[in-house]
């Protein structure tokens, strides 16, 4: 198979990294996305931040988190008191995957499978080393079993402050896992659901120095 560009550059500049990830053919997602979307944010962000993958409005713009998970989101930050400089902004996996829907020509996303994530990891890696940040905050299952390993169960530790392992323990000093901005959006309770994901982001910056 063709995996150009596969392998993150050995640098711990930003740019570079984006740069070299827009053309990244570690996984055959490149080929239905319209560009990589790479973090954004704060160089020396005391919390980075980590979704699942670009969404259709995400995959157009190049940012992260500017579709209604994003609005949500940007919500939720401003009232659990965190300061967007504070803040990177990142996805486990950085192509949009999606199936066509039969009629017309609406994409629908569809989550990433376990060989998508290990490939897109090490620019993961790459964003943790550049920023360094006190703190990750993962949002939903993909992004918390990217990080921590396939067997971490968010159910069992939402909110938790975890040990990041072995691998990575020097990138992450300590992450927390709590539910995705999207499992909010269509919880049949969406005020409380709500509720519980500001809670658990003011839980996470309370762990900050
Ligand atoms: N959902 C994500 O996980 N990431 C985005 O960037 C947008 C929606």
């Amino acid at each position: 198979p063709d995996t150009r560009g596969a392998e993150p550059p050995d640098s711990t500049d930003l740019g570079e990294l984006r740069s070299a990830a827009a053309g990244c053919h570690g996984c055959a997602l490149h080929k239905g996305a319209t560009q990589t979307v790479f973090g954004e944010g704060a160089k020396k962000a005391k919390i980075l931040v980590v979704g699942e993958q670009p969404g259709d409005q995400e995959d157009l713009a190049g940012e992260p988190f500017v579709g209604p998970a994003g609005k949500l989101l940007d919500r939720a930050f401003e009232e659990a008191g965190f300061d967007r400089k504070t803040l990177y902004v990142t996805n486990a996996v950085k192509h949009f995957k999606f199936k066509r829907a039969e009629r017309g020509k609406r994409r629908i996303h569809q989550k990433p499978g376990r060989t998508e994530v290990v490939a897109c990891r090490p620019w993961l890696l790459a964003e943790l080393r550049a920023v360094r940040p006190e703190l990750v905050l993962l949002l939903g299952a993909t992004a918390a079993q990217s990080l921590l390993g396939p067997k971490f169960r968010l159910t069992a530790h939402r909110g938790e402050l975890v040990e990041a392992p072995e691998d990575v323990a020097d990138q992450v000093p300590s992450a927390v896992a709590t539910v995705h901005p999207s499992a909010v959006l269509r919880a049949p309770d969406r005020d409380e659901a709500y509720a519980a994901f500001v809670a658990d982001l003011k839980a996470a910056g309370q762990t900050l120095k």
